[in-house]
């Protein structure tokens, strides 16, 4: 294991003579951590930290996040230079290759990618076991899960090019996947791929094209879409990149991996807080109404929250917020969308919310939430479906931390203790003599 350093934290028992020397870690950016994995044989103690704010759970060279300072680097490159020089299919050969692409393998990796676009004919029929009205998220769980039962050849974990077209498969069918549960949603016929358009291009030409009628692609709307990818794909350990790292860790094949990813994202606390955001801002419906709904988000006894607000990692702005909102005025211009009234009511939330106490004392910044859901309903996206672009975004993140725990040494079956509270032993009582 590398980052290893000469520093060590020895731990004592109270009440007993046993002690444990614990080595510190050191990464290239970030907090030391302790390497606790002896403790249980040395000390028969666990750690106990749920939602685990305080544990390391693999060692990683994929995504950097300071949240103190709102710093986010993929492969060690900052996202404001990624979003404003990259383009989607570059920032995933960077992600999955560690490296930035020349010309020649640009060319061959989008050529790649854009070769698998299209599903195999009999998924199309899987759409039809489907309500008419399922959310976009359960067709994406169901269908990316029944890829692998469609591509038995890329399903070898062991193989490093069964890794690789595995990988290719998911980036490139993620948008036909997406596409094709909104087009099923309205009834519309699918749109088959393009693979002379760009990877954004493509997702929005099927998307919104009909047969009928030529569908020209606004750049405007491509660039943005392409920049919406660019800052979900990838996000370090967070809820749902975890869960296909413990899927992954079964051996479990990827196909399954990143269907189990997609179903942690769909949550309100995590990828559904888009969503979220945009019923928030149409509950709370006029800027006069703005205290009394802080004032509900504030009270203990109410479970309500300010949507795209908060972050477990980030404690100041999330540097994606930064670059979304800009986008969204771009986009909201070009679309002639001028005093947006649920944008006013977003700018005016966010304003009241960050000189206010409550949300200044527990670090409560905006999220890349917050601002996404307007964005992607100003570009004509139903509200259902935010996260599964989320989703599609976020696919080659999950791929390149799936790879990268199948080729780490280290890797074990994901596998937490518990602390048990439930009663102590005790013997069956007989139906008769229960009270
Ligand atoms: N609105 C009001 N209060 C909040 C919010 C919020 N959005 N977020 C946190 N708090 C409060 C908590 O109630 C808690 O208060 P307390 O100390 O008085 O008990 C304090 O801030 C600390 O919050 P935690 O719940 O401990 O923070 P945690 O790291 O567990 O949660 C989370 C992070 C889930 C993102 C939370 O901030 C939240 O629910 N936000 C709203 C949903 C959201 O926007 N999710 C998107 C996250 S980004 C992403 O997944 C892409």
């Amino acid at each position: 294991m590398s980052g290893t350093t000469q520093k060590t934290v020895t731990i004592t028992l109270d009440g007993t003579n046993r002690k444990l020397t614990i080595p510190l870690m050191s990464g290239t950016a970030g907090a030391d951590v302790f390497d606790i994995r002896k403790l249980y044989n040395e000390l028969g103690v666990f750690t106990y930290d749920p939602g685990y704010g305080a544990t390391a759970s693999c060692e990683s060279k994929v995504t950097y996040i300071d949240g103190d300072v709102g710093i986010l680097q993929y492969r060690g490159y900052p996202i404001e230079q990624l979003a404003h020089h990259s383009n989607f299919l570059e920032v995933c050969y960077l992600l999955l290759n560690g490296e930035l692409p020349n010309k020649a393998k640009a060319d061959e990796f989008t050529k790649g990618v854009m070769h698998h676009t299209m599903l195999h004919e009999q998924i199309r029929s899987f759409y039809n076991g489907f309500r008419r009205d399922a959310h976009p998220m359960a067709v994406m769980c169901g269908v990316v899960g029944a890829l692998s039962a469609f591509y038995h050849d890329s399903l070898d974990i062991n193989d490093p090019e069964s890794r690789r077209i595995s990988a290719f498969r998911l980036i490139a069918k993620l948008p036909t996947i997406a596409a094709w549960a909104h087009k099923y949603t309205i009834g519309q016929p699918f749109m088959y791929p393009r693979n002379d358009l760009t990877y954004a291009e493509n997702f929005l030409y099927m998307f919104h094209a009909v047969p009928t009628e030529e569908y020209k692609v606004n750049p405007v709307l491509s660039r943005a879409m392409d920049l919406i990818m660019i800052l979900h794909a990838d996000h370090e350990q967070n809820a749902s990149t975890s869960t296909v790292r413990l899927a992954g860790s079964t051996g479990a094949n990827p196909f399954a991996c990143i269907a189990a990813g997609i179903a942690s994202l769909w949550g309100p606390a995590h990828g559904g807080a888009n969503e979220a955001v945009l019923k928030m801002l149409a509950d709370i419906g006029h800027v006069d109404n703005i205290p009394e709904f802080l004032s509900e988000v504030k009270d203990k006894n109410n479970h309500a929250k300010l949507m795209g607000f908060g972050h477990r990692v980030y404690k100041n702005y999330d540097p994606r917020a930064k670059i979304i909102q800009q986008a969204c005025h771009d986009v909201l211009k070009e679309l002639g969308i001028e005093g947006d009234p649920l944008l006013d009511l977003a700018m005016a939330l966010e304003k009241i919310a960050l000189t206010d106490p409550y949300f200044i004392d527990r670090k409560l910044y905006p999220n890349v939430d917050f601002y996404s859901g307007i964005i992607l309903k100003a570009m004509g996206f139903p509200t259902s479906m935010f996260t599964a672009l989320f989703a599609l975004s976020r696919t080659v993140g999950w791929i390149t931390q799936w790879q990268e725990l199948i080729q780490d040494p280290e890797q074990r079956i994901g596998r937490p203790r518990q602390i048990y509270t439930g009663p102590a032993e005790r013997d069956y009582v007989g139906m008769a003599d229960r009270t």
